[in-house]
């Protein structure tokens, strides 16, 4: 255990002892993600060389595993310099448990204030302090598929409703193709927050986290049941792997759709090396025309933090634009910063950034991803979701998540 000496900076915590290390903890492991963080790790090595970096990674997406190793890392008082976490509740969650410093006077120091938008900083700010550094912006509700697989069955456009999904299943059937590949427990709550945005329409999908849509109505029902019936026409039976894993049927022209957050253009065109558009492709998920379903990857300050100073290094790596460009140019993000070169975002990019930046876009959060639910009530939603999705009924599912939302 390193030692923790009283921090003279006023601002708390740990004070650096060892400013030659820091130790970074993420999920950013796999195919798809490492490319990106490594882009980041370079960029923050080319600035701090006489920095040594340790990549406290663990594999697993979404966060799943990684998240439980830390909780009991920062339980036994062993912080990471820095940790990753999703802006909005459930980095206030670590905030109200005490695990994390303010972070304003970085913000101030580096002139930051003024460099996200301000939808983000509220995302990370809490009573007024500011708690993570963003270093991206990803979109959720994106539906992924093989063209080439599409025009075999005879499908003229990917589904524009999941009325219209639903019906692509059965052509699909009829050719013995799978409609949908799906993952683990959190690539199905991804498919679920998506469902119910098409079917709901953005305001009453927000409402269903902050308490102003009921989740005991005959609407919110019947999209679950939608959000079943698409689980019907999945893979559900076979999956195997990650998220990666599911993509990888997409390729294999196996299954025609997977519903995916925008990493998946950096698995298909960066750790497969394919061609958008030419060998997949992709539309927003069904019924979320001009709707922009967000997260934001950020990384904090625990309390304690062991190499304090070169935690900052980081931090301000995180935050500025050259870091934020080098790695969602290759992670397949925006950059948080309102600053970013749009030169270097492309192909995908180029319609996430456009859609990003357009006033009418409706942007919502995700609950998967950590925007809209605090951790414990994540957790809780895991094991009704873990029940409906083995064989409970709907019924049993919407009464146990209304117990907790309303
Ligand atoms: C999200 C994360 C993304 C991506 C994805 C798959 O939660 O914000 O950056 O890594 O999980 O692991």
């Amino acid at each position: 255990m390193v030692a923790v000496s009283a921090c003279s900076s006023g601002t708390g915590g740990g004070e650096s002892d060892q400013p030659d290390k820091v130790e970074v903890f993420s999920w950013w492991d796999g195919p798809g993600e490492s490319e990106g963080y490594s882009a980041l790790i370079a960029y923050f090595k080319q600035q701090n060389a006489n920095v040594q970096f340790i990549n406290a990674s663990v594999a697993g997406g979404a966060g799943t595993n990684a998240r439980a190793v830390l909780a009991s890392r920062l339980d036994a008082n062993d912080p990471p310099d820095s940790y990753q976490i999703h802006a909005g509740l459930e980095l206030a969650s670590d905030v109200r448990a005490g695990k994390v410093e303010d972070l304003a006077y970085l913000y101030e120091r580096n002139g930051w204030l003024d460099k996200f938008p301000r939808a983000l900083l509220d995302a990370v700010t809490v009573d007024g302090k500011i708690y993570a550094v963003p270093v991206a912006i990803h979109r959720s509700n994106l539906l992924w598929y093989n063209p080439a697989t599409l025009r075999a069955a005879g499908i003229a456009r990917p589904p524009g409703t999941w009325a219209e999904f639903l019906a692509d299943a059965t052509t699909l059937k009829a050719k013995n193709l799978t409609a949908l590949s799906i993952g683990p427990g959190w690539t199905q709550k991804h498919l679920l927050e998506n469902v119910l945005l098409g079917e709901l329409g953005a305001e009453r999908y927000t409402g269903l986290w902050n308490g102003r849509t009921t989740w005991r109505s005959a609407e919110v029902t019947a999209a679950v049941e939608t959000f079943r019936r698409v689980m019907d026409v999945s893979d559900l039976e076979t999956y195997g792997g990650d998220w990666q894993s599911a993509l990888d049927k997409v390729v294999a022209g196996t299954a025609a759709y997977t519903v995916m957050g925008d990493w998946a253009d950096a698995y298909f065109g960066r750790a497969k090396g394919l061609r958008f558009t030419a060998d997949y492709d992709v539309v927003v998920s069904p019924g979320t025309a001009g709707v922009f379903n967000f997260l934001s990857d950020t990384f904090t300050l625990p309390k304690g933090a062991p190499h304090r100073a070169a935690a900052e290094s980081w931090l301000t790596a995180c935050g500025s634009p050259e870091g934020q460009d080098a790695f969602s140019v290759q992670k397949r993000a925006i950059a948080a910063r309102v600053d970013a070169d749009k030169s270097k975002y492309n192909d995908y990019l180029t319609t996430a950034m456009a859609a990003w930046q357009d006033p009418a876009t409706v942007v919502v959060g995700s609950l998967t991803h950590g925007v809209v639910a605090d951790t414990e009530r994540n957790s809780q939603l895991d094991t009704a979701l873990a029940a409906l999705v083995g064989g409970g009924d709907v019924a049993a599912f919407v009464a146990s998540v209304a117990a907790m939302f309303g």
